[in-house]
């Protein structure tokens, strides 16, 4: 009989791409989602990838009754991957209390439900905003966590510290934190791929948007930063790998293969790449243009940041293989599909 695993927020973007994983890797898969930033079509080309549809709960992870009775109607879940969380950095400034009851209850109720149904892990999405701008680069798991730049930022480190206190206080579950850097891309079937709802806050999509002719330019942040081309640096990963280092760690959780209950690590390429650098690299492997022009810093943002992916590539198992390249010509193909749905 294949594994059960519950993958809150597995409509969304990390979310439908780890389920695919997973399924094709044997896993029987239970999304509960909220749809509040996805939308249900996701699951039929979930479905489609995979030739499996995952079982759906549309549900809001806050409701603590609500998910105890998915745990009831699923027995024997063995482990949880909480992607469910909102995610919008500026959106957090004006709405902390959305945030910070969304982002902590959510984990809170699971925390409280593991135990009671034998559940032996949660891997949990966190994120490299942990580490702020490092002193250090590349950044490893042990750099100091810095104050945090936005009510979403600290969540993710109050659900860190949440995580690890439970464990340490004897809780009969393990738990990995995975710390990404930055997701781009979309599965190659171009089945399902990031949907932002209204303007694009991030790069890939507002990049892809610019280059349908959705926007007219694209914006790039600041070319006055202390790098080599005087824009910011990140380290851009598939959300593909991404999604296959979720079913690593999960294997890793369920069967015990770390003497630690809690382990982090960092989820990038160990590649550093500036804004400049990535429409250059998109143009190369569409042919299609970008127009953009320079303006001013993006407040609270970070100048540079790449991952040291040293201990997931080592202790993990996992490393991220897709080049860049590859990765933006699949954000593009996976634009072109949303035209030809007629979605955007
Ligand atoms: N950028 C532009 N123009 C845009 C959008 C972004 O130049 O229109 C630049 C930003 O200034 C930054 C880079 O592109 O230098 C990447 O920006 P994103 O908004 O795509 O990603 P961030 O690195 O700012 O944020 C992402 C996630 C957060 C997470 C953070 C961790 O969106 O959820 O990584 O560092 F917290």
């Amino acid at each position: 009989m294949s594994k059960k695993i519950l993958v809150t927020g597995g409509a969304g973007y990390i979310g439908s791409h780890t389920t695919v994983e997973l399924q094709n890797a044997g896993y029987e898969v239970i999304i509960a989602d909220n749809l509040s930033n996805s939308d249900p079509q996701v699951i039929d080309g979930i479905t489609r990838i995979t030739g499996k549809k995952p079982h759906f709960e549309l549900i809001d992870c806050n409701d603590r009754a609500g998910m105890q009775a998915i745990f009831e109607k699923y027995q024997g879940i063995e482990g949880i991957i909480h992607f469910a969380a909102s995610k919008a950095v500026g959106e957090s400034v004006q709405k902390p209390l959305l945030y910070y009851r969304n982002n902590l209850v959510s984990l809170l109720n699971i925390l409280e439900l593991m135990p009671l149904y034998g559940v032996k892990g949660i891997v949990f999405s966190s994120s490299c905003t942990v580490y702020g701008q490092p002193d250090i680069l590349p950044v490893d798991e042990n750099a100091p966590i810095k104050p945090a730049l936005s009510p979403y930022g600290n969540t993710k480190q109050i659900c860190e510290e949440i995580i690890n206190d439970s464990i340490h206080s004897g809780a009969p579950y393990r738990a990995i934190l995975l710390r990404y850097f930055n997701p781009i891309g979309a599965h190659p079937s171009a089945e399902i791929g990031e949907l932002p709802l209204g303007v694009p806050q991030n790069l890939i999509p507002y990049l892809t948007q610019t280059a349908m002719g959705i926007r007219p330019e694209l914006s790039v942040f600041g070319n006055d930063y202390n790098t080599p081309d005087g824009s910011c640096i990140r380290d851009y990963i598939s959300v593909v790998d991404l999604a296959k280092a979720h079913v690593i760690a999960m294997q890793r959780m369920i069967n015990k293969l770390s003497d630690n209950a809690i382990e982090t690590f960092n989820l990038g390429t160990g590649r550093g790449v500036s804004v400049l650098e990535l429409i250059e690299a998109f143009e190369r492997a569409t042919g299609v243009k970008v127009p953009h022009k320079i303006v001013g810093r993006r407040e609270g943002d970070i100048e540079q940041v790449w991952a040291n992916p040293y201990r997931a590539n080592n202790i993990l198992g996992w490393t991220a293989h897709e080049t860049l390249d590859d990765t933006l010509a699949s954000a593009w193909r996976w634009q072109v599909r949303l035209r030809e749905r007629g979605i955007m």
